[in-house]
C-alpha cells in the first residue's frame, strides 16, 4: 500500500494521518503538547516537546498499519501559524519556548509602534495585515529586547528566526547549519513579507530590528523540501514535498481553489478562521479591516491564489475551558445536548475575548465576560451563549467580506464550507447557518490534514494536479437557515449593542 503522510502541527495537538491512493484516511495518531502560560495573556509552547511528539504521532500511526506493509512516498508539513521559535544555526537548539499566535504579551510594544507609525493600518499597503500582536515580527521584536541571549545570537548571525514550519523543517531534515526555508503562505504571517514584492521587505525587518540573514528563505507551498533524517522513526528517507500554514491546508483539502475566487471556508479549532478565496489575480484590501493572505501557491511556478481572512481567536478554546476549568461540562460532546436543552440565553450574554478581540474590531478593551447571570441561570444557558457570540462574531466578519468584495462580483456568499472539531455539534452548525443567514456544508472535518496531503502529493507526483477537484471539497451535510430573519436581526443587534458598551466599538 503506497501512502502519502500528513503531519497536521496545531496549536493544541500535533496529528500525523495516512491517506492512500484515493485520499481515503487509512490511520492517524494524535499527540498533544503543553500549553505554557508563564503570565497571564503569555502563551507558550516548547518546540523541542513539539517536535518530539511529531515523532511520537507518527509512530503511532504507522504502527497501526504497519502489517499492511505501507511506503510512505512524500510527506506535508502543516503548522499553526505566527507561532515564533529562534533557534540556534549550529546545534538546532530553541534558544527560547515559542511565543505563539494568540500571546499577547506585545500589546505596549504594538501600542508604541502604532503611535509611532501612524495607527494600525500603517503596514497594510506592503503587508496585507494591521499592526497586530498576533503576527510575528512583534513576536520576535519583543524577544530581542527581553532576552539578551536570543538579541545577540540573532544580531550576530548565530540564529534562524522562523515559524513553527521552519523549525520542524530543519529538525525533520537536520538540515542544522544549511538554510532554513518556509513558504509563502507562513512567511505572509510575519508582518514582514512585501504580498506586492514577494519577499521580505528589507524596510520591515529594519524597522522590527530581524537581519534578513536570520529568516527563512520562502519558497512555495509544493517543493522538494527536502528528506527526513536521524528521526528514528518510520519517516525516515521519506521526502517532505509540501508545506503550508494550517489555515491554507484547510482551504486546500476543502477545494476553496477556484482561479475566480468566491468560495468561503471555515475551520473551527482553538480559533475560528473564516478564509475567502479572491482569486489568483491581485491581491484584494479589506478596508473593513481583514486580513489579506496567500491561500496557496502550488509550485513555484504557479500563481499565488490570494484569500480575505478573518479570525474569532476564542472558539473551541473557550470550551476546552469551559471543561477543565470551569467544569460546567465534561467533554466537547456534551454542548450538543446542552444546545439542544436551552431555547436561549435566559438573558446570559458571554464575550469570549480570551485574548484581545480580533477581526474587525481589534480592541484591546474586550476581556472575556459572562453577562446577565441569574439564580434561573443553567450551564445550558452559558454553553449556548458562547456558541451565539462565535457565530456573531462570525457574522461581522462574513459581513466584512462581502462589503470588501462587492464590486469583484464575489460579494455574496452563498454557502461556507466548515470543517474542525466543532463540526460535529449538528445544532451549532444550524445557529451558524442562521446567524449568518447562509447555508453551511459540512466539508472534510480533517481539511487541514487532507490539504497537507494533498501538497505534498502533488509535490512527488502521487497525485496529479487534475485529480486536485476529486481529492478535495468533499461535501457532507449542508444546513441551511430556517429561523425568521426578524428574530434573527433582534439577537443581532443586542450583541452589538454588548459589544459597544464593554468595548467601546471599533479600536
Ligand atoms: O493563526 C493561528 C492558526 O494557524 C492556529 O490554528 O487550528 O491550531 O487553532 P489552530
Amino acid at each position: 500500500m503506497e501512502v502519502v503522510a500528513a503531519i497536521d502541527q496545531g496549536t493544541e495537538s500535533t496529528k500525523v494521518t495516512f491517506y492512500d491512493r484515493r485520499a481515503t484516511r487509512v490511520s492517524t495518531a494524535r499527540r498533544k503538547h503543553m500549553q505554557l502560560f508563564p503570565r497571564a495573556g503569555w502563551v507558550e509552547h516548547d518546540p523541542q516537546e513539539i517536535f518530539y511528539q511529531v515523532k511520537a504521532a507518527a509512530t503511532e500511526a504507522y504502527n497501526k498499519i504497519r502489517h499492511k506493509r505501507p511506503t510512505i512516498k512524500a510527506i506535508g508539513l502543516a503548522t499553526q501559524r505566527e507561532t515564533v521559535v529562534v533557534w540556534d544555526k549550529q546545534t538546532g537548539r530553541p534558544l527560547h519556548n515559542a511565543i505563539v499566535w494568540n500571546d499577547t504579551r506585545t500589546d505596549s510594544l504594538v501600542r508604541e509602534l502604532k503611535k509611532k507609525l501612524g495607527g494600525r493600518e500603517a503596514l497594510r499597503e506592503t503587508t496585507g495585515l494591521p499592526l497586530n500582536n498576533q503576527f510575528s515580527a512583534c513576536k520576535v521584536m519583543w524577544l530581542m529586547k527581553h532576552n539578551k541571549q536570543v538579541q545577540e545570537a540573532v544580531t550576530d548571525g548565530r540564529a534562524y528566526v522562523g515559524t513553527m514550519d521552519s523549525y520542524l523543517l530543519s529538525c525533520l531534515t537536520g538540515r542544522v547549519s544549511s538554510a532554513a526555508v518556509t513558504d509563502v503562505t507562513n512567511a505572509a504571517r510575519t508582518l514582514l513579507w512585501d504580498i506586492h514584492d514577494k519577499c521580505y521587505s528589507s524596510k520591515l525587518c529594519d524597522l522590527f530590528g530581524i537581519p534578513s540573514t536570520a529568516l527563512p528563505n520562502v519558497v512555495s507551498n509544493v517543493e522538494h523540501f527536502g528528506a527526513v533524517t536521524g528521526t528514528s522513526t518510520c519517516l525516515d528517507g521519506v521526502p517532505i514535498c509540501g508545506c503550508i500554514a494550517d489555515q491554507s491546508a484547510a482551504a486546500v483539502g476543502q477545494g476553496i481553489l477556484s482561479p475566480g475566487g468566491g468560495e468561503v471556508k471555515c475551520d473551527f479549532g482553538t480559533g475560528a478562521f473564516i478564509l475567502m478565496n479572491t482569486g489568483d489575480g491581485s491581491p484584494v484590501y479589506s478596508p473593513s479591516g481583514l486580513l489579506t493572505t496567500p491561500v496557496v501557491q502550488l509550485g513555484s511556478d504557479a500563481p499565488i491564489l490570494w484569500g480575505l481572512e478573518g479570525v474569532v481567536p476564542t472558539a473551541g478554546m473557550a470550551i476546552d475551558w469551559m471543561i477543565n476549568q470551569f467544569g460546567i461540562m465534561k467533554s466537547a460532546e456534551e454542548t450538543e445536548e446542552l444546545l439542544n436543552a436551552a431555547k436561549d440565553t435566559g438573558g446570559v450574554v458571554f464575550v469570549p475575548a480570551f485574548q484581545n478581540y480580533h477581526t474587525p474590531r481589534y480592541s484591546r478593551s474586550i476581556k472575556g465576560m459572562i453577562m446577565g447571570l441569574t439564580q434561573a441561570t443553567k450551564r445550558e444557558h452559558i454553553v449556548r451563549a458562547l456558541f451565539e457570540a462565535i457565530c456573531f462574531e462570525m457574522l461581522e466578519i462574513v459581513e466584512c467580506m462581502c462589503r470588501d468584495t462587492s464590486k469583484m462580483h464575489i460579494g455574496g456568499i452563498d454557502k461556507i464550507m466548515v470543517s474542525g472539531g466543532m463540526t460535529r455539534n449538528r445544532p451549532f452548525l444550524q445557529m451558524a447557518s442562521d446567524t449568518l443567514q447562509t447555508s453551511i456544508q459540512r466539508g472534510e472535518q480533517e481539511a487541514t490534514s487532507l490539504g497537507a496531503a494533498i501538497v505534498a502529493g502533488l509535490g512527488s507526483q502521487f497525485w496529479k494536479h487534475q485529480e486536485v477537484a476529486w481529492l478535495a471539497g468533499r461535501g457532507g451535510e449542508q444546513l441551511h437557515p430556517s429561523i425568521d430573519i426578524m428574530e434573527w436581526q433582534a439577537k443581532c443587534d443586542r450583541w452589538n449593542d454588548v459589544i459597544q458598551r464593554v468595548a467601546g466599538g471599533t479600536e
